[in-house]
């Protein structure tokens, strides 16, 4: 391959400009666009670096299966769920989850949010119709607006700067939520189990919470181990890089180091959209030392990734790369398999994800976009068997989910069907799993780490 193995020139924050840049938005103002990133780049960043090489270090035991690591959260961020409720169930939902992970996994888990930042989509179509008029796709809330109409739809700069205090907004609470005492394992109130409860599955998840509460119970009669150790959890924030001048606007130099950061979130990912080898993205990316999660779905050539992890981590310096393939349960045992032995086979120390979600979307008769709860647990417990049949390790998993009862996807145990779907359908972009679905997930996948 020509391009990849060509030594490129020196790196600086503008360097992407010279390559191709898919999925930006086209602002018709660029003056005002100009102006909004200049003050970006001017405000205090939402991360450290050394929280950054923090979570290198933890993903980098994930891929050692030391640990294993829980991403999630919306596909899209919505500006109205920036609101103390929504944040806390969020929170609450992920930490709940990697309880009982860890109870099954008997291992550390590692929370990542998709969070703080995550307001900026790619689409498969620059542009929407409807009655006959067409317009620019939704991209995120930090582009335009939701809501149909021509203004609506204009990329607009201000929502950038909004995008980013959002992110700063939510970032502080969530801090202050885990330095606060929420994290508090101890109290089963902040169970709310009541939905699941419910359910014909039940009395085999009540075990499993009964062991965990009676568990941390034991570890607390200790007088060695201090409530505050159970009390305080790390967590993290990541986002797909892909609006690229906001990304360069958050990429700051260490000058203890010298390295370069993005300071917008401690993990960033590249999608399946803009992953392409002579693209901006991968221009922007080999530059910064965060750790970097790619995703790929069974387009890409075996070859095409281990060069894109040639690029991206030269150093194959561990922690640095999360493969996050979202294949789909029709084609996974044809991709997964050839693409892990070939990374097996390049040495290249990475840490292997799995996103259950994007490969496993579908249309119900009424034309509403949804996911099925069985679908997604197949792709986990097929990625499961793959790993192990190759001898590699599966060190995390990557899912769109919320702490709220939405109805976005079916099945699960409140057994959602597509008619249900309308009755508190939320997402911007692609239906996420409610609470209880959530819940539900972190219990199955807790079985399969056991
Ligand atoms: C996403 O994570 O929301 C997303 C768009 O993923 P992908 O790039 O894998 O399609
Ligand atoms: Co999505």
């Amino acid at each position: 391959m020509a391009i990849n193995k060509k030594i490129r020139p020196q790196w600086t924050k503008k360097s992407w400009e010279e390559y191709k840049a898919l999925q930006q938005p086209d602002y018709p103002d660029r003056n005002e666009y100009k102006n909004v990133l200049e003050r970006i780049e001017s405000y205090p960043p939402l991360v450290f670096p050394g929280e950054v090489e923090n979570l290198k270090k933890q993903i980098s035991e994930a891929g050692k299966g030391r640990s294993f690591i829980l991403q999630g959260g919306d596909c899209a961020e919505r500006f109205i769920d920036c609101n103390d409720k929504i944040i806390i169930n969020k929170i609450k939902i992920l930490l709940q989850m990697s309880v009982i992970l860890t109870y099954g996994a008997r291992k550390p888990v590692l929370r990542i949010g998709r969070i703080a930042g995550q307001y900026c989509k790619p689409r498969s179509k620059p542009t929407e119709k409807l009655n006959n008029e067409i317009l620019p796709s939704y991209r995120g809330d930090s582009v335009n607006k939701f809501e149909w109409g021509a203004a609506n739809r204009t990329p607009d700069p201000a929502r950038l700067e909004k995008a980013f205090f959002y992110s700063v907004a939510t970032l502080n609470y969530i801090r202050a939520i885990i330095s606060g005492g929420f994290a508090d394992l101890h109290h089963p109130y902040n169970w709310n189990l009541h939905s699941i409860e419910k359910t014909r599955e039940w009395p085999k998840y009540k075990e499993t919470v009964e062991k965990i509460l009676d568990a941390i119970n034991f570890m607390e009669s200790f007088g060695g181990i201090k409530s505050e150790l159970l009390g305080r959890v790390d967590f993290f924030i990541s986002h797909e890089g892909l609006h690229l001048g906001y990304e360069e606007a958050l990429t700051r130099k260490d000058p203890v180091t010298g390295k370069y950061y993005n300071l917008g979130a401690h993990m960033l990912w590249i999608g399946e959209r803009t992953r392409a080898i002579d693209g901006a993205h991968v221009e922007y990316f080999r530059g910064i030392s965060n750790p970097i999660g790619i995703k790929f779905s069974h387009k890409i050539d075996s070859e095409e990734l281990t060069d894109l992890i040639d690029i991206l981590n030269p150093n194959n310096e561990a922690g640095k790369i999360t493969l996050i393939p979202r294949i789909g349960i029709a084609k996974i045992e044809d991709y997964l398999p050839g693409i892990i032995r070939k990374v097996k086979r390049s040495e290249k120390s990475v840490t292997w994800s799995c996103d259950p979600m994007h490969g496993n979307i579908i249309y119900t008769a009424g034309n509403i976009k949804t996911r099925n709860f069985d679908d997604v647990l197949t792709e986990i417990k097929k990625t499961f068997t793959i790993h192990k049949n190759e001898g590699t390790n599966i060190g995390g998993v990557h899912f769109e989910l919320t702490g709220d009862d939405v109805t976005e996807c079916t099945g699960g145990a409140l057994n959602l069907t597509d008619t249900d779907l309308n009755d508190n359908y939320e997402t911007y972009c692609d239906p996420r799993l409610n609470y209880t679905q959530s819940l539900e997930m972190a219990f199955l996948l807790s079985e399969l780490l056991n």
